[in-house]
């Protein structure tokens, strides 16, 4: 059973080798690059701040996997965010990817705060496209950064 883990002192190096196949980078930031702007966050003009979160996907001590999720109680269209998700060239398609995700609908389901979730992809990259679609995030026919957003309302 794969597992979710914080980034800390101890395992962020072993993150930021995972990567993704050649023809899949222009998908997906490197994790160093993650792990080094959550650091930070995100001040988006007219929203507030967006606070982020890494993890690591692991099975067993092997890190398979990462993902990043961003929280903005403040902000009216999401709550919730997914940042960055991605599964090691050498693990993909043995549904880690799809169990990162259903770990992240239930940390954001668990939290009353989050009503909507975002996520955004290249409109290109079938296989994130047809994920999320099979979690129920639905189109809203924006492109932000040449990127198509996505939305799941958890709640009302
Ligand atoms: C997208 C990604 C995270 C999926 O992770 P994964 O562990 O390979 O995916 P899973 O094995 O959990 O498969 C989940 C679903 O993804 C879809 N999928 C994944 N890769 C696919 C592909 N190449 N073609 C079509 N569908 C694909 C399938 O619908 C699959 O559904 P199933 O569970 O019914 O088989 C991974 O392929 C990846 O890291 N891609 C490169 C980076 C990226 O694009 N990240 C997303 C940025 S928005």
């Amino acid at each position: 059973m794969p597992e979710i883990r914080p980034v800390t002192r101890d395992n962020w190096r072993e993150l930021s080798k995972l990567s993704v196949r050649e023809d899949q980078r222009e998908f997906v930031a490197s994790n160093l690059y993650s792990i080094a702007e959550a650091q930070f966050g995100e001040d988006i003009p007219g929203e507030g701040h967006w606070d982020m979160t890494p993890f690591g996907i692991y099975d067993g001590d092997t890190p398979v996997g990462f993902l990043m999720i961003g929280h903005n109680f403040d902000a009216r269209k999401f709550q919730g965010f997914v940042i960055r998700l991605m599964v090691d060239e050498k693990y993909q398609g043995k549904g880690y990817g799809r169990f990162g995700m259903n770990w992240i609908l239930e940390h954001f389901r668990a939290d009353v705060r989050v009503k909507t979730v975002g996520i955004s992809y290249e409109p290109h990259n079938e296989g994130a496209r047809k994920l999320y679609a099979s979690l129920g995030f639905v189109e809203t026919g924006e492109i932000e950064d040449g990127e198509a957003i996505a939305a799941l309302n958890l709640r009302s």
